[in-house]
């Protein structure tokens, strides 16, 4: 192979190599990326000493400023919530019916209760409050225990049917069928005349001798015409709305076995200002009284 020549006589040195005659000028690297280059490296260092950087074999190097993406989280939640603790005592010192009528605390409780909402009690009344089976629907104005801010407020805090609170609300449909208190007759009858309050009976010739049971059976907490009575959570027999359905069957297995709903008490969870501001959101959804 020749020795590559020198076109010109400020022409650099060439790399020696050669392909098929094309040669390689051999330049220095431009200084400003060579400092880039030694700038990073430095910082690259810099940053594994402060920050968390080499995986070790159960967590990561931790870097001397103690940083962390989760300590992070925790003081942009502490900031809200000191930006947050005035309102949050204005809340829980207000009476319950005026939160509603002022209307930065107000708005203020209803947006932070529907994050309560959506965190705490979607899982069982649906994200919209819609409710399903079991779980009564948040959004009509058919209330098992009361619509008023202060009945919601109170259900929250304490729960219904649960052990958790003495101040739980509570009450017990027998099962009549499982106990044996009524024959499988008389089941049959009075499931027939539930269903001619707000509708059409399977049976109709039964409906007769079904009133005569639920006068001396149902009427004590259903009330006699079947509207039931809030003071014991029991439901509205003659509205067309089922928290466990109203076909035959369905009526025919909470006669039999009962059906026990469970809530869970909130004090114990929430702080009084969460359970007021999802007291606010859940009375105002459209059935609050
Ligand atoms: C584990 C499931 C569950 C969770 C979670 C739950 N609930 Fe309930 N809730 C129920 C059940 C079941 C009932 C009906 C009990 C009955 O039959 O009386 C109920 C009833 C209610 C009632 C009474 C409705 C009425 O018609 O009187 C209100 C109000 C209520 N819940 C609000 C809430 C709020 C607010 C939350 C969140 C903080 C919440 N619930 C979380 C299961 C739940
Ligand atoms: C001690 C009070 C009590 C008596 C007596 C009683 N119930 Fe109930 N009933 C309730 C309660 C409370 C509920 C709510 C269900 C629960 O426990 O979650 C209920 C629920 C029901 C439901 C379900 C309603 C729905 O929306 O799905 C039907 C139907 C019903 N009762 C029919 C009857 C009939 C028929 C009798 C008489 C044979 C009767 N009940 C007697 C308290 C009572």
């Amino acid at each position: 192979m020749s020795k590559p020549v020198k076109k010109y006589d400020d022409d650099p040195n060439t790399t020696g190599h050669s392909w098929d005659g094309i040669e390689e000028f051999d330049n220095p690297m431009p200084r400003w990326w060579l400092w880039t280059l030694y700038a990073t490296i430095v910082w690259a260092i810099g940053y594994t000493i402060m920050y968390p950087a080499w995986p070790m074999v159960n967590s990561a190097t931790a870097g001397i400023l103690g940083w962390s993406t989760r300590g992070d989280v925790a003081n942009e939640i502490a900031a809200v919530e000191e930006a947050n603790a005035p309102m949050n005592a204005k809340l829980e010192a207000a009476e319950l019916t005026a939160i509603a009528g002022d209307a930065e605390l107000g708005s203020y409780a209803v947006s932070s209760g529907s994050a309560v909402f959506k965190t705490w009690c979607a899982q069982c009344h649906g994200s919209g409050a819609a409710g399903a089976k079991g779980y009564p629907n948040l959004l009509d104005d058919d209330w098992l225990w009361g619509g008023s801010v202060e009945d919601i407020h109170m259900t929250i805090s304490h729960g219904i049917r649960n052990e958790d609170s003495d101040d739980a609300r509570y009450s017990e449909m027998p099962a009549f069928g499982r106990d044996e208190l009524l024959e499988e007759e008389e089941i049959d009858q009075v499931v027939n005349y539930v269903m001619s309050l707000s509708g059409d009976a399977e049976d109709a010739t039964k409906v007769e001798a079904g009133a005569v049971v639920y006068e001396d059976n149902c009427a004590a907490c259903h009330m006699d015409d079947g509207t039931g009575d809030r003071s014991q959570g029991a439901p509205n027999l003659a509205d067309a709305i089922w928290l466990y359905g109203g076909d035959y069957a369905a009526i025919s297995e909470t006669v039999n076995n009962a059906r026990y709903g469970v809530m869970p008490a909130w004090n114990t969870r929430l702080t009084e200002a969460q359970i007021r501001a999802v007291a606010s959101y859940v009375h105002q959804l459209g059935g609050g009284e």
